[in-house]
C-alpha cells in the first residue's frame, strides 16, 4: 500500500516551521531586551503592531489596548496645561511601552518647520490617532489659527480630544469625525459647519490610509479649498508608502506643485528609511 506521505507531513513541517521561528523571533526580542534594546523595532510591542496590521487598517487602533492605556498614562501623570511634557511623554510611552504610530519627534520636527514657516491660520489634518501632531501643530501654529482634525474612527478621535484637553490646546484644535472619502457627508460637514470654501485652507497634514492621499488631494484641490502657497505635508511616503501621491507631484512639479522632499527615518527609530513630502501650491500650470 502506498502512503501519501506528502500530504500528511507539510502541515507538520509547517508547525514545526512556526514554531521555530516564534522561538527564535522570541529569543531574539528577550535578548533585545536584556541589552537594554539596541534594536529599537525588536520590541514585543512593535511586533504585537505589526500583527495586529489588517486591524488597524480596518479600526485605525493596534487592538491591544495601548491607545487608552497611553489616554489613562497622560491624565494620570502630566500636568494639566503641559503641552511640552505631554508631547514628551507620548514619545516616551512610545519609546518605551508601546510602540504609537505617530509622526513622531524626528518627523515631527519637520513638520514644525513647514507650519512655523507657512504660518498657516486654517489647518486640516487627515488622520488624528492619538492627536500627537496635532499638538505639535498647536504648539507652533500663529496666534488665531485652528486645526481641523479628521479621524475615521471616533476611538480615537475620543483618545486624542482627551489628551488635548489635559495639554490645554482642545480650543485651537476641532476634532472631526470621518472621512473625506466618505461620499460627501465629511466635506459637507467641512463646508457647512466650520466654513471651509474657496481658498480657505492654509495648511494640509497627510498622515491617513496611504491609498487615500491622493484621492484625498485630488478632492480638497476639486473642491477649491487651497490657494497659491498653501502647503501639504505628508508623512510615510515611502514607509508604508504613497507611490501613486509621489508620482503625482513629480509629475506636477514646476507646474501645479513645487515640491521639497524630506529624507528621514519611521518614527522612533534610525534604520528604516521614509519620506516627508511638502508641497507648496503654484496655482497656475507653467509652460
Ligand atoms: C498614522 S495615524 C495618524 C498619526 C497622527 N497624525 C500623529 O502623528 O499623531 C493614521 C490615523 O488615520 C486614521 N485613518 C485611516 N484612514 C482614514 C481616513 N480615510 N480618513 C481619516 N482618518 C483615517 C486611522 O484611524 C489612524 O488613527
Amino acid at each position: 500500500m502506498r502512503r501519501t506521505v506528502g500530504s500528511s507531513a507539510a502541515p507538520e513541517r509547517a508547525a514545526v516551521l512556526a514554531v521555530l521561528v516564534a522561538a527564535f523571533v522570541g529569543g531574539a526580542v528577550v535578548a533585545n531586551r536584556l541589552a537594554g534594546k539596541p534594536v529599537p523595532f525588536l520590541r514585543w510591542s512593535v511586533l504585537r503592531f505589526l500583527l495586529g496590521s489588517r486591524r488597524l487598517v480596518r479600526e485605525g487602533r493596534v487592538g491591544d489596548g495601548r491607545e487608552e492605556a497611553l489616554a489613562r498614562r497622560v491624565v494620570e501623570v502630566a500636568r494639566p496645561g503641559d503641552l511640552d511634557g505631554v508631547i514628551e511623554l507620548i514619545d516616551d510611552f512610545a519609546r518605551r511601552t508601546s510602540f504609537l504610530m505617530n509622526v513622531g519627534d524626528e518627523k515631527g520636527l519637520l513638520l514644525d518647520d513647514a507650519i512655523v514657516r507657512a504660518r498657516p491660520l486654517r489647518l486640516l489634518e487627515l488622520g488624528t490617532y492619538c492627536g500627537y501632531s496635532a499638538l505639535r501643530a498647536a504648539r507652533v501654529m500663529p496666534p488665531g489659527a485652528r486645526l481641523y482634525s479628521v479621524e475615521s474612527s471616533a476611538a480615537n478621535a475620543d483618545v486624542a480630544q482627551r489628551i488635548w484637553e489635559i495639554a490645554g490646546v482642545s480650543d485651537r484644535i476641532t476634532s472631526v469625525v470621518g472621512s473625506l472619502g466618505d461620499g460627501g457627508a465629511t466635506m459637507d460637514r467641512l463646508a457647512a459647519e466650520y466654513g471651509f470654501s474657496s481658498g480657505s485652507v492654509d495648511f494640509v497634514f497627510l498622515d491617513h490610509a496611504k491609498e487615500a492621499y491622493l484621492p484625498d488631494l485630488l478632492r480638497i484641490e476639486d473642491a477649491g479649498w487651497l490657494h497659491p502657497g498653501s502647503v501639504v505635508v505628508a508623512d510615510n511616503v515611502l514607509t508604508p508608502g504613497a507611490p501613486d501621491y509621489l508620482a503625482y507631484l513629480r509629475g506636477e512639479e514646476g507646474r501645479r506643485w513645487r515640491t521639497v522632499p524630506h529624507r528621514t527615518h519611521v518614527e522612533y527609530q534610525k534604520v528604516l528609511p521614509d519620506l516627508v513630502l511638502e508641497s507648496t501650491l503654484l496655482g497656475v500650470a507653467q509652460p
